[in-house]
C-alpha cells in the first residue's frame, strides 16, 4: 500500500473512533474516576476504570476534545480493558514510545486501530491530544495502587 492509501487509510480509523467512540459513557457503582486536561488546548477528559483484583474490567470516559485525543480515548479503553493493571501500565509506557518516534511493536496493544495513531508523530503540537486519555489511565492505575 502506499504511503498515501496508508495516510487515508489511518484518518479514516482515527475519525472512525472519533464518531462513533467505543466505550463513550458512564460506569455505574464503584469506579476509580480520574479527569484530565491537556494544558495545551484546556480540552477535557473523564476516565472511569473499574478494577477488580488487579484487572481492569471496564473502562469508559467521556469529555471534549480533537478527533485525536478522543479516538484515542476510544482506542485505550478497547485496549486496556481485560488487562492486569501492570499490563495496563506497559501499554501505556509503549504509547509514549510510540508518540516519541520509536519503533515499537503496534501488535503488543492488541489492537489494530492503535497504529493509524502513529502519525500524529509528524505533528509534534498533538502528541499531547494523543496522550491525554493513556496519561489519564496512567495516573488513574497508579494512584489506585
Ligand atoms: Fe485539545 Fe487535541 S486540541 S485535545
Amino acid at each position: 500500500m502506499s504511503f498515501n492509501n496508508l495516510d487515508t487509510l489511518y484518518r479514516q480509523v482515527i475519525m472512525d473512533h472519533y464518531k462513533h467512540p467505543r466505550n463513550r459513557g458512564v460506569l455505574e457503582g464503584d469506579v476509580l474516576a480520574v479527569d484530565m486536561n491537556n494544558p495545551t488546548c484546556g480540552d477535557r477528559i473523564q476516565l472511569q476504570l473499574k478494577i477488580e483484583d488487579g484487572t481492569v474490567t471496564d473502562a469508559k470516559f467521556d469529555g471534549e476534545g480533537c478527533s485525536i485525543s478522543l479516538s484515542s480515548a476510544s482506542m485505550m479503553t478497547q485496549a486496556v480493558k481485560g488487562k492486569k493493571l501492570d499490563e495496563a501500565i506497559r501499554l501505556s509506557k509503549l504509547f509514549s514510545q510510540m508518540m516519541l518516534g520509536e519503533d515499537v511493536d503496534t501488535e503488543q496493544f492488541g489492537l489494530d486501530d492503535i497504529e493509524a495513531l502513529q502519525g500524529v508523530t509528524k505533528f509534534p503540537a498533538r502528541i499531547k491530544c494523543a496522550t491525554l486519555a493513556w496519561k489519564a489511565m496512567e495516573k488513574g492505575v497508579n494512584d489506585d495502587e
